[in-house]
């Protein structure tokens, strides 16, 4: 069984996990798919060796979630006999550099702050949704697109991820 685990606020990291699970799905493959909830997060979790476990949560305004961090703890991350897999979604890792877990600010210092080491980590960029933001973040988001040479026109939405390859990476986990 392949479990995906996933964090979202607006959406996009939601659509990630679901593009996962479609490409898993056609090729054969078990697939659960679950949103990681803060009042969800004490269940139990077991999974045997030949399961796969992947985490993706987005970041927001630098960090990722506090239910993010308690699932790695409730799930036993650290401990698992299968493979696992950590996927951060940012805005950032929309310049392919920052796709790199030494170059990735907010996944280097997550994956600093606990003991989980996942099999792999990936970094896919996430998707700009200006229409969609309240008046605070839309300021905010501008500001930071503005010092990081981003769009600032926020009568644009742009969807930044590379579906490529995220099918790519879905490919990868499917039993040979
Ligand atoms: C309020 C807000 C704050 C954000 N802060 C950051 C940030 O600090 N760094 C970054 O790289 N991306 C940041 N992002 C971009 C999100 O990580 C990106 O939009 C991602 O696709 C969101 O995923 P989700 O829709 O699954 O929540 C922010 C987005 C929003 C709306």
């Amino acid at each position: 069984m392949i479990f995906l685990y996933y964090s979202t606020v607006d959406g996009q990291t939601k659509r990630i996990a679901e593009k996962i699970e479609s490409v898993l799905k056609e090729n054969g493959e078990r697939v659960t798919i679950k949103e990681i909830e803060e009042k969800t997060v004490t269940d139990d979790y077991t999974f045997s060796g030949n399961d796969k476990v992947i985490l993706l949560a987005s970041i927001r305004y630098g960090f990722f979630p506090k239910k993010v961090y308690r699932f790695v703890e409730k799930a036993r991350l650290a401990n698992v006999s299968c493979e696992s897999y950590f996927i951060g979604v940012n805005l950032i890792a929309r310049n392919v550099e920052k796709q790199s877990v030494e170059n990735n600010v907010y996944v280097r210092k997550f994956l600093e702050k606990i003991t989980w080491q996942p099999t792999k980590v990936k970094i896919f960029a996430g998707a700009l949704n200006y229409t969609k933001y309240n008046f605070f973040d839309k300021k905010m988001i501008q500001l930071i697109m503005k010092i990081t040479n981003g769009p600032t026109d926020a009568s644009v939405d742009t969807d930044f991820t590379d579906w490529a390859s995220v099918k790519e990476f879905a490919e990868s986990l499917i039993a040979e």
